[in-house]
């Protein structure tokens, strides 16, 4: 696994072509399929379910696919997901009642599990889940759509993440989602984020891995 792992976020590629924009990003260099789910309900937008996600397993993609279920209630679509290849399953800890049995439903269907911090979502929501968990996703914007501006108190948390990670010993992604460009990746890096995922600022150029190999230029700066 590459150190830094860039995850281009399908909410903004050309859904008229979804298997050719995945294949051409992945191509162009990304890590990691990130994969937004939306219901209309926890969050005011409506995506893709586990259908999209089969069928670009079915269209070839063996690259991972991280699922980010932003819907409520998330228990019925951990399975679903699973069943339909996704790799890692990220869920919000206001989407459940119960986080530590969801965090344990994605790991017993064969999945990383993932917990996401709204940008007012404190991290004590941690606090006794930190065995159960292989990613932490700090949103920094509210989510529900792509191309929103970067929100800079998330820099402050990503670090408190970082300590949290490191102090724990466990081997954990610190991923970051929301208004990640080419001109701040290195800033949020440093604030202790290894996973970017970055959606408009990929797929609103013309050349994907422009972009990509600018990103790690800015991460190995
Ligand atoms: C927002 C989604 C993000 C979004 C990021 O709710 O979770 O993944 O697509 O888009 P950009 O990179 O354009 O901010
Ligand atoms: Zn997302």
């Amino acid at each position: 696994m590459a150190d830094y792992l860039i995850a281009p976020s399908i909410l903004s590629a050309n859904f008229a072509r979804l298997g050719a924009e995945v294949d051409a990003v992945l191509e162009a260099g990304a890590d990691v399929v990130h994969f937004d789910v939306m219901d209309n309900h926890f969050v005011p937008n409506l995506t893709i379910g586990p259908m999209v996600c089969k069928a670009l397993r079915d269209h070839g993609v063996t690259a991972p696919i991280d699922v980010h279920l932003m819907v409520q209630p998330v228990e019925r679509m951990i399975d679903s997901f699973a069943e339909a290849g996704a790799s890692i399953i990220s869920i919000h800890p206001e989407a459940t009642m119960h986080v530590d049995r969801s965090l344990q439903q994605i790991r017993d269907a064969g999945c990383k599990a993932g917990l996401v911090f709204n940008p007012a979502t404190p991290l004590h929501h941690l606090d006794y889940v930190l065995d159960k968990v292989d990613v932490i996703l700090l949103m920094s914007v509210n989510p529900g759509f792509g191309g929103q501006k970067f929100i800079p108190a998330t820099l402050d948390k990503l670090r408190q993440a970082r300590q949290r990670i490191d102090e724990s010993g466990y081997d954990i992604r610190l991923e970051i989602d929301g208004g990640v460009k080419t001109d701040n990746i290195a800033e949020i890096a440093q604030a202790g984020a290894d996973m970017f995922v970055a959606g408009s600022a990929i797929f609103n150029e013309p050349d994907y891995a422009k972009v990509i190999a600018a990103m790690r230029r800015e991460l190995a700066s």
